[in-house]
């Protein structure tokens, strides 16, 4: 049986990879077998992403590295899904339309269309993304203690990718959390929009 495939989506500091953490151990005792995996990829092509955007290389260079990032993560994924897999995902194709999409403003006509077109041989679509939704503000404090500095962490940058997410959010394939609230309260809604969604899985 083909498993789920549910991606995690929200801009920097909105809590991603903190609540999949928490609800992986739930959903393996709701009888999922979890795999979870993350963007950019722990590969020597997420960290070719990772330099990209340290170095500026532009929108359009940036753009094609995630792409090709996401390319071999998207076979990866199909393969667990395959094996009947929860596929859980920290950021994934819709990172690119809302982050490249405001990065290539100006670049191209109509970006988070371009994106989704060039993509499309790349991605997977999710059963289920959640969007956790936090002011930019709020996450740029919760990721001002963090060492390293992303180039996209910037006030006004994030509220463009804010936008783009709410866009994007307006798909019936989106859940939409407030994400300004506590850990548990943002991970008890994701748990209940899985089981509400996808249902339980027995072994
Ligand atoms: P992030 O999940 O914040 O990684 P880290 O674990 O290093 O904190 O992702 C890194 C940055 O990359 C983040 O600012 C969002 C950005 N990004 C894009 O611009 N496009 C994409 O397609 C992806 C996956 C991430």
């Amino acid at each position: 049986m083909r498993g789920r495939f549910i991606t995690f989506e929200g801009i920097d500091g909105a809590g991603k990879t903190t609540i999949i953490h928490r609800i992986g151990p739930e959903l393996k005792k709701r009888g999922h077998r979890v795999v979870i995996t993350t963007e950019p990829t722990r590969t020597w092509l997420g960290d070719a992403v990772k330099k990209s955007y340290d170095d500026d290389v532009g929108p359009l260079a940036e753009t094609f590295l995630f792409l090709a990032d996401r390319a071999r993560h998207t076979t990866q994924i199909r393969e667990s899904l395959a094996r009947g897999a929860t596929v859980i995902c920290d950021r994934y194709a819709d990172s690119t339309y809302a982050y490249q999409g405001a990065r290539l403003r100006g670049v191209v006509d109509e970006p988070i269309r371009w994106l989704r077109s060039v993509s499309a041989p790349a991605v997977l679509v999710p059963d289920l993304t959640i969007l956790i939704d936090v002011p930019p503000r709020l996450g740029l404090r919760r990721i001002a203690g963090r060492k390293r500095k992303i180039r996209f962490e910037r006030e006004a940058f994030l509220t463009l990718v804010a936008e783009n997410y709410r866009e994007l959010a307006r798909s019936r394939r989106f859940a939409r959390i407030d994400g300004s609230r506590s850990a548990e309260d943002v991970a008890r809604d994701a748990l209940e929009i899985i089981d509400r969604r996808l249902g339980r899985r027995g072994h």
